[in-house]
């Protein structure tokens, strides 16, 4: 494995582990709303902590964008870690079973390598830029799917941010009219990984942080599926907003949302 992608893991892992040694005992956790229904608790810091003391130890030149330890050390190395170290707050902090890890690595603008571990299902998703998508032992394709009729489709809803619910629902109306399913499980990493892996056959989202999509990002297309913004464009980071599926559905889904596109969720909107 690529020396980078292997450090990835190991300080994914460490943060999993943590994050397990947490579960049983969430009620007794220190809880701090950041904003309007999104909650910090001490361990996604100290999950965060964990992985880039690991991180900035094998690579002390990297910068680091966290989401909760905002960005650290730029501009001493092309290399930026982008580090969600608790996807699934609000799931862990219920105990509901959808939550994860997720590491990618920045080489200037482009995605070098992602990170995405389910610490409950010990699952290890992982992609390197021109190596393909693997969870675990096992190289990844995107789902087939050519139409919606049998879809199971993935998405989030914009409980922080709620001026786009009208363009938001009108979305996920047109987009629930003819699919098998949509699911909202509440954690985009790990909804991202299961369009990769083919549980799930496409996921749009609105509204969401480099950290909860970088990693994801790379899966999708390292397992030969297609992810962009509202616009088929590559504004991701800029945006926030993510549509992934396999080519065909990309294009069918993309097909749906356009007309509720409006401005405020275009680049430059
Ligand atoms: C959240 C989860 C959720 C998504 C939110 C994210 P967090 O991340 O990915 O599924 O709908 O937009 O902010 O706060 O649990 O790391
Ligand atoms: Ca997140
Ligand atoms: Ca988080």
């Amino acid at each position: 494995m690529d020396p980078m992608l292997n450090m990835a893991v190991r300080a994914a892992r460490a943060a999993g582990d943590l994050i397990m040694r947490y579960l049983d005992r969430v009620d007794t956790l220190h809880i701090t709303a950041k904003s309007r229904n999104d909650f910090v608790s001490e361990v996604d810091k100290q999950a965060e902590q964990e992985i880039v003391n690991i991180l900035h130890k094998a690579y002390p030149q990297h910068g680091f964008l966290g989401e909760e330890g905002g960005r650290q050390g730029f501009g001493k190395s092309e290399y930026t870690w982008v580090i969600d170290p608790l996807d699934g707050t609000t799931n862990f902090l219920h105990g509901f079973p959808a939550f994860c890890v997720s590491i990618a690595l920045l080489h200037r603008d482009r995605i070098e390598c992602g990170v995405i571990y389910d610490p409950l299902r010990q699952e290890l998703f992982t992609a390197k830029r021109g190596g393909g998508a693997m969870l675990d032992n096992r190289r990844l394709r995107v789902t087939k799917q050519l139409v919606f009729e049998g879809a199971l489709l993935g998405t989030g809803f914009p409980f922080k941010e709620q001026s786009n619910n009208d363009a938001y629902f009108g979305m996920f109306r047109d987009l629930m009219k003819d699919a098998a399913g949509v699911r909202r499980a509440g954690s985009a990493a790990l909804d991202l990984a299961y369009v990769a892996c083919g549980r799930l056959d496409g996921f749009w989202e609105i509204g969401l942080m480099p950290w909860d999509i970088a990693a994801g990002i790379l899966l999708i297309q390292e397992a030969g599926g297609i992810v962009t913004d509202f616009e088929k464009g590559d504004k991701l980071f800029e945006t926030g907003n993510i549509l992934g599926a396999n080519p065909k559905l990309h294009a069918l889904m993309y097909e749906t949302i356009a007309p509720h596109v409006t401005d405020s969720l275009r680049f430059n909107g």
